[in-house]
């Protein structure tokens, strides 16, 4: 369909809430999620929630394969997860760095929760529900985080852990998500 502008942070649309898909298998929500496959494809990013192509429904993308450069990277399953609900498995909370296509060239590092439980629905309104950790784990909250108008910045512990990639890893290439 088309690769959408990522709205970037300080436009007043990603700190809104946003609403529960009602219909499914609808051409609007088919071409919603089209254009947020192609969008997040065009950008290599690791996932992508629905609010940041100024659309405001309950609708995260995400996925990673295996990359050769990074060996020790969790493989995440391309996922459509829609009106999501996240249960911790515990309390263990975890420090990791992050990125986003809203927040561009830029990485911070996040305290999530390492276990989760996340139940939703895919694009057909068939269940998901799922327990992961780490990785995975991360990924859904941060973008489970834009549906409720949250940005990772927002949830940073110390701001010294925060700033441009290329400063804070000069020897690395890293990917955004
Ligand atoms: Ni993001």
């Amino acid at each position: 369909m088309a690769i959408k502008a990522v709205l970037r942070m300080g436009d007043p649309r990603l700190f809104e809430p946003s609403t529960p898909v009602q219909k499914f298998k609808t051409a609007q929500l088919n071409a919603l999620i089209q254009d947020m496959r192609d969008t997040m494809a065009s950008l290599n990013g690791a996932g992508l929630a629905a609010p940041q192509i100024g659309v405001n429904l309950q609708v995260v993308i995400f996925g990673v394969q295996k990359n050769p450069r990074y060996p020790d990277a969790q493989e995440v399953p391309f996922t459509i997860l829609i009106n999501p609900k996240l249960t911790p498995l515990d309390d263990e909370i975890e420090e990791g760095w992050e990125g986003c296509l809203s927040v561009p060239g830029m990485h911070g590092l996040v305290p999530r929760y390492k276990r989760l439980r996340y139940q939703g629905v895919d694009e057909n309104g068939k269940k998901i529900d799922r327990k992961v950790a780490d990785f995975h784990a991360r990924v859904v909250q941060h973008e489970c985080d834009h549906l409720a108008g949250i940005l990772y910045p927002m949830r940073i512990r110390d701001m010294r852990n925060f700033g441009f990639t290329a400063e804070l890893f000069p020897d690395e290439e890293i990917e955004e998500d």
